[in-house]
């Protein structure tokens, strides 16, 4: 049997033993009931005590790696290794979104939307980015999205032009640059891609020519029959408009191409220097790369880098400052992946 661990115990042990309790009477025996008691209940808190102790041993470890190696470190005396500084977390960056104003109610906004000053209009706003959001809310009924007159029409497989056979005016040949299937653009996108291009070539990146601009409704139907002809209608959906349907027919959109002495195709476009610098940097002229990868099931059309649309520098630089990749998103219209008929 094993030793008792401390007089207390012994003495309880000794008081438990059967043949060591002598016969007591009165006083004398209730006394030795509450020795017997109290000593019941010493053992009991004994053998808790170590068995949770010897529990906390064991499992402390596995609960608790790093306490249990710095009080082993501490034995050992090998020193603890001091905390370590957090790293400081960036500084959060605050971007002030526009308040919502209501553009119509506005006579200054109302009164250049209906002067034709487009500009003029989204100064009237607070700036794009205010006109923008206004539009997008659905707070800016008075702002015609379906008017090819303006800047920002938006023209897709859902919104045909109204009429159909609608002429943009007034057109111009843009100076400085080739133009090889033809085609002007309303004089202030005909200034503007003038100036991308002289841009673009001072920068080093190449000359750059305008393979298509304006394309009346009569030139889109045979554009789209010739694709519907060689590659079915489901494909030349993908690539072609369907005529009162394209964006070329407002005059705003420019098919860009590169050239060195010659002029590579559309298809082979992309990759050339002139598409990264028309990538990066067309927004400056109030131009957008309107069909981009990722963007189909919105716009409904296969990327496009050589397919441009001016919308003007300062809404330019709100779409590339928000970093849109469709007109539908940036103002807030549904997306046209098909067409509705
Ligand atoms: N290629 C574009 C979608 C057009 O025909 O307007
Ligand atoms: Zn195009």
């Amino acid at each position: 049997m094993t030793p008792p661990a401390t007089r207390r115990e012994a003495r309880a042990v000794h008081l438990l033993t059967a043949e060591s309790a002598p016969v007591r009477h009165g006083r004398a025996r209730r006394a030795d009931w509450i020795r017997l008691a109290f000593a019941v209940f010493a053992v009991s808190a004994l053998a808790v005590g170590g068995a949770a102790a010897l529990t906390a041993a064991l499992v402390a470890p596995a609960l608790a790696p790093s306490r249990s190696v710095a009080f082993e470190s501490k034995a050992r005396e090998v020193p603890v290794p001091l905390p370590q500084p957090v790293e400081a977390l960036p500084a959060p960056t605050l971007i002030a979104a526009p308040a919502l104003v209501d553009v119509c109610a506005n006579p200054a906004f109302v009164a250049a939307l209906q002067a034709g000053d487009d500009g003029g209009a989204i100064a009237a706003a607070g700036g794009a980015e205010s006109f923008r959001v206004a539009v997008a809310s659905g707070t800016a009924s008075c702002v015609p999205l379906a008017d090819p007159d303006h800047l920002w029409v938006v023209v897709n497989k859902a919104r045909p032009f109204d009429p159909v056979d609608y002429l943009p005016a007034p057109l111009a040949s843009p100076s400085g640059l080739r133009g090889i299937g033809g085609g002007d653009l309303r004089a202030d996108a005909s200034s503007a891609l003038a100036d991308m291009v002289a841009a673009a070539a001072t920068a080093g990146a190449g000359e750059i020519a305008l393979d298509s601009g304006f394309r009346s409704y009569r030139t889109q139907r045979s554009t789209y029959q010739r694709q519907v002809s060689a590659h079915g209608r489901a494909d030349a959906d993908m690539v072609s408009a369907r005529p009162g349907y394209s964006e070329h027919q407002s005059g705003l959109a420019a098919d860009v191409t590169a050239c060195t002495s010659s002029c590579v195709g559309l298809e082979s476009f992309a990759g050339t220097p002139q598409q990264a610098w028309v990538a990066a940097h067309s927004w400056e002229y109030g131009w957008i790369v309107r069909y981009v990868d990722g963007k189909t099931p919105v716009t409904g059309y296969s990327p496009e880098p050589w397919h441009l649309r001016y919308i003007g520098r300062e809404l330019a630089a709100a779409y590339h400052d928000g970093g849109w990749g469709s007109l539908e998103e940036f103002l807030g219209l549904p997306a046209a992946p098909d067409y509705l008929d």
